[in-house]
C-alpha cells in the first residue's frame, strides 16, 4: 500500500465515478455506430460476436485499466509507467499508454464530426427541416447537410469549443449532474420508442435481424470489426477510462464498477438497435446504408408517431449530450497528461489541445464534401481514423495492457487494486492471460489472412 499514489481530484459523490464512466461509454457508439454496423455486417452474427467480445474482452481489460489508472493516480502514460515501474520494469512500457492517448484524440477527432451532425439535426427537428415522406427525402436532407463544410464545419467546431469549454472547468463538475437526468431519460425515451415499433410493423423482422445467430454469415472483416466496437463502445484503450480510474477513490469496488458501466452500456445499444431497426425495415430501406443509417431513418419514424416531433427534439438532445460526455472523457488523458507533466493550467492544456484536435476534425469533416475524393486505399480520413483506431489500435492497446498486467507485473498490485476473492482473481488472471490475448490475437491473424489475398 505503501506505493500508492496520492490522488489529486476524486470523484465527488458515491456514484461519481460510475457515472463519468458510464457517460463516457454509452454515447454515439451505441446509438449511431452499432445499428449501422449491425447493418453493414448483416445482424445477429455481428452482435453475438460483439456480445462474446464484451464479455470476455472487455470486461477484463475494462477491470485492468481502471485498476491501472488508480494503482499509478496520472493521466495513462503516466499512469502504465509507475505501475510498470513498481514492478522492476522500464518506462518503455509508458508506450501503450501513449498509444491510448494518442487513440483518444484520434476518435475525438472524427467523433466530434458526428456530434455535429445530431446539433445539426436537433436544429433541423426544432426548425421543422426534416419534412419528407420517403427514405429519398431523407437521404437527400443528410446529402445536402454534408454537402456544405462550412455550416458542417460550424457545427463540428462548435461541439469541440463545447467540449474543450468543459475540459477546461474540470470534467468532475458538470458530468455527474448531467448524467442523472440522461442515463434514464435516455432509457426512458428509447423504451417509448421501441413499444411504438410493437405495435407499428417492421418489429418482428428487426428482432429477427438482430438475434439470429448465424455465425457462419460473419466474414474476417466483420469478425474485426466487432471486436473493435467493443473496445469502442467501452471506452477502453483510449485513455478515457484510465484516466478517469485515476480518479477513482481507494475504497470503490473495480469489479461491480465495471460490471455496472458495461451492463449499461450494453442495454443501451441493444435498445437503440431494438428501436432504431423497425424503422428501417417498415420503410424499405437498406441496413448496409452505412453512417447515415439512424439519421435516415429515424426521422421518418419519427413523423409517423404521435407526438413524433416533440419526441425527435428529445432524442436528438439526449444524443447531443451523450455524445458530449463521451467526447470529453476522449480528451481527458490528453489534458491530464499536460497539465501534470508540461505544467500547464487545465484551461490552457484544453484550448492547446483544442487546436490541434479542431484541425484534424476540420480534415474529417471534409471527408464528407470537399475532400471526399481524398482517399487513400479506399478510405477517406474520416473513414482511415476510424478504421485505424477502433480496429487495430485499440485492440492492439487491449492486448498489451493485458499481457502486461497477466504475466510482466507483480500480481500483487492487482490482488490490492481489484481486491477479488481468490477464485474470482484466479478468473481474472485467467482472462487476461489467455482468454482475452488469445481471443485478440485470433481474430488479428483471421484478419490478415484476408487482406493478403
Ligand atoms: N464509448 C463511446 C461511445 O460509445 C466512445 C468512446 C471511445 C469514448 C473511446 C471514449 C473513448 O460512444
Ligand atoms: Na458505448
Amino acid at each position: 500500500m505503501t506505493a500508492r499514489q496520492q490522488p489529486k481530484n476524486l470523484w465527488i459523490g458515491r456514484w461519481g465515478f460510475v457515472l463519468a464512466a458510464t457517460g463516457s461509454a454509452v454515447g454515439l457508439g451505441n446509438i449511431w455506430k452499432f445499428p449501422y454496423m449491425t447493418g453493414e455486417y448483416g445482424g445477429g452474427a455481428f452482435v453475438l460476436v460483439y456480445l462474446a467480445c464484451i464479455l470476455c474482452i472487455g470486461i477484463p481489460a475494462m477491470m485492468t485499466e481502471i485498476a491501472f489508472g488508480r494503482r499509478g493516480r496520472g493521466s495513462p502514460i503516466d499512469a502504465v509507467k509507475r505501475v510498470a515501474q513498481e514492478s522492476g520494469r522500464g518506462k518503455i512500457w509508458s508506450g501503450f499508454g501513449w498509444m491510448s492517448m494518442l487513440a483518444g484524440f484520434m476518435i475525438l477527432s472524427f467523433y466530434v464530426v458526428v456530434a455535429g451532425w445530431s446539433l445539426a439535426y436537433l436544429w433541423k427537428a426544432i426548425s421543422g427541416g426534416l419534412q419528407g415522406g420517403s427514405v429519398d427525402d431523407m437521404a437527400a436532407i443528410f446529402g445536402a447537410n454534408n454537402a456544405n463544410p462550412l455550416t458542417l464545419g460550424a457545427w463540428s467546431t462548435l461541439v469541440t469549443v463545447v467540449t474543450m469549454f468543459i475540459v477546461g472547468k474540470g470534467v468532475q463538475e458538470g458530468i455527474e449532474r448531467n448524467m442523472r437526468w440522461m442515463m434514464p431519460g435516455m432509457v426512458l425515451l428509447l423504451l417509448v420508442m421501441i413499444v411504438y415499433a410493437m405495435f407499428s410493423g417492421g418489429f418482428g423482422e428487426a428482432v429477427t435481424f438482430l438475434f439470429s445467430f448465424e455465425v457462419g454469415k460473419l466474414s474476417s472483416e466483420g469478425l474485426l470489426a466487432a471486436m473493435g466496437h467493443a473496445f469502442f463502445t467501452l471506452s477502453l484503450s483510449a485513455g478515457a477510462i484510465m484516466a478517469y480510474g485515476a480518479y477513482l477513490p481507494d475504497n470503490k469496488s473495480i469489479a461491480r464498477t465495471t460490471f455496472t458501466v458495461a451492463i449499461c452500456d450494453t442495454l443501451i445499444a441493444l435498445m437503440a438497435g431494438l428501436a432504431i431497426f423497425p424503422a428501417i425495415f417498415a420503410n424499405g430501406m437498406d441496413p448496409a446504408s452505412g453512417p447515415g443509417l439512424i439519421f435516415m431513418s429515424l426521422p421518418l419514424a419519427f413523423q409517423q408517431m404521435p407526438l413524433g416531433s416533440v419526441l425527435q427534439v428529445i432524442f436528438f438532445v439526449m444524443l447531443s449530450v451523450a455524445a458530449l460526455t463521451s467526447a470529453v472523457s476522449m480528451i481527458e488523458a490528453t489534458v491530464a497528461w499536460l497539465t501534470e507533466r508540461k505544467g500547464m493550467s487545465r484551461k490552457a492544456a484544453a484550448w492547446s489541445s483544442g487546436i490541434v484536435l479542431w484541425l484534424l476534425s476540420t480534415l474529417a469533416m471534409l471527408s464528407f464534401n470537399l475532400g471526399a475524393d481524398w482517399t487513400f486505399a479506399g478510405k477517406n480520413f474520416f473513414d482511415w481514423l476510424d478504421y485505424l483506431t477502433s480496429r487495430w489500435m485499440m485492440p492492439l492497446g487491449g492486448l498489451g495492457l493485458c499481457l502486461m498486467a497477466g504475466f510482466l507485473l507483480r500480481d500483487e498490485i492487482f490482488r490490492d487494486e481489484l481486491r477479488l476473492s481468490k477464485r474470482q482473481h484466479a478468473l481474472w488472471l485467467l482472462m487476461v492471460r489467455y482468454v482475452s490475448p488469445l481471443g485478440i490475437v485470433l481474430i488479428f491473424i483471421d484478419a490478415l489472412g484476408v487482406m493478403s489475398i
